[in-house]
């Protein structure tokens, strides 16, 4: 069923499922392929996962898979995360460990949560970039290069932590920001833009009626003040992953050319 997609996604990198299982096992396919042909080139396998409730069934499906040898290559961090201990509900951390990484026999060290324990929102942001900087051992002015990071759309069009309109969008040098106010709950922390622009692979998954119009947005009307616009990776790959209802506002035209997974 893949197969027969890679004529249209050279052409245009959106999907449009049926439903959320077609989404799902797509995207563990996707992992599976990723991470062996990471595992070909430098050992290890670098994703960086997002929160909310859109990727949920992903992260379940994701721990049915449980060969060792794949985990004990994979590095899993965190897009984004809010200000708040692992063990609150609204923690990404805390979601994805439960659904996923406690579920698979993936090392401790493997796992990268945002250090939410420090002090200050600023002082977490500081350490996350710390940490990202040392794995990747990255000089001065280097960005790493994620093999994965896997995005949400909000119905405004944010991504990660990055809102319209706020000042995270213009920060060009730090990999990591801390996000105040945002118009969310709860204070942030994320990755920036150039971070994510620097990855080999971003893959937005996007479900349900509620964000068919910031769909549209990003993907038709491509409107330049929507933050998930701005991800434009230098010479990654991007792909957006849409159910029915999130595309349902794209033009006839448009839907044709993307995708169909029925
Ligand atoms: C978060 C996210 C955020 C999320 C979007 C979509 O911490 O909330 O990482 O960017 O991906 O808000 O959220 P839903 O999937 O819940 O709609």
């Amino acid at each position: 069923m893949v197969d027969e997609l890679t004529e249209y996604r050279g052409r245009c990198n959106v999907l449009i499922f049926e439903d959320n299982k077609g989404m799902t096992d797509f995207m563990v396919d996707k992992w599976k392929s990723l991470s062996n042909d990471a595992f070909g080139g430098q050992g290890i396998f670098t994703a960086a996962l997002s929160g909310g409730n859109t990727p949920r069934d992903f992260y379940v499906a994701l721990a049915g898979l449980t060969d060792e040898g794949m985990w004990r290559k994979a590095h899993v961090f965190m897009v984004d995360e809010r200000y708040v201990p692992p063990t609150d509900s609204d923690s990404n951390y805390g979601m994805l460990s439960r659904l996923l990484l406690d579920k698979v026999p993936i090392p401790a060290g493997n796992r990268h949560p945002v250090p939410v324990q420090e002090k200050t929102l600023e002082k977490t942001a500081e350490n996350y970039e710390a940490a990202i900087r040392t794995f990747f051992r990255l000089g001065k002015q280097e960005f790493p290069q994620f093999d994965l990071i896997m995005l949400g759309l909000g119905e405004d069009g944010h991504t990660a932590s990055l809102f319209p309109s706020q000042d995270a969008l213009k920060e060009r040098e730090h990999l990591v920001y801390p996000v105040r106010k945002a118009p969310k709950a709860h204070a942030r922390v994320t990755l920036t833009l150039p971070v994510i622009n620097h990855a080999r692979n971003v893959v937005f998954l996007v479900t349900g009626r509620e964000k068919a119009a910031a769909a549209k947005g990003v993907l038709e009307e491509r409107d330049p003040a929507l933050p998930a616009f701005m991800i434009r990776p230098e010479t990654g790959n991007l792909s957006f992953l849409l159910d029915r209802a999130a595309a349902s506002l794209l033009s006839a035209e448009f839907q044709h050319n993307c995708g169909t997974v029925t």
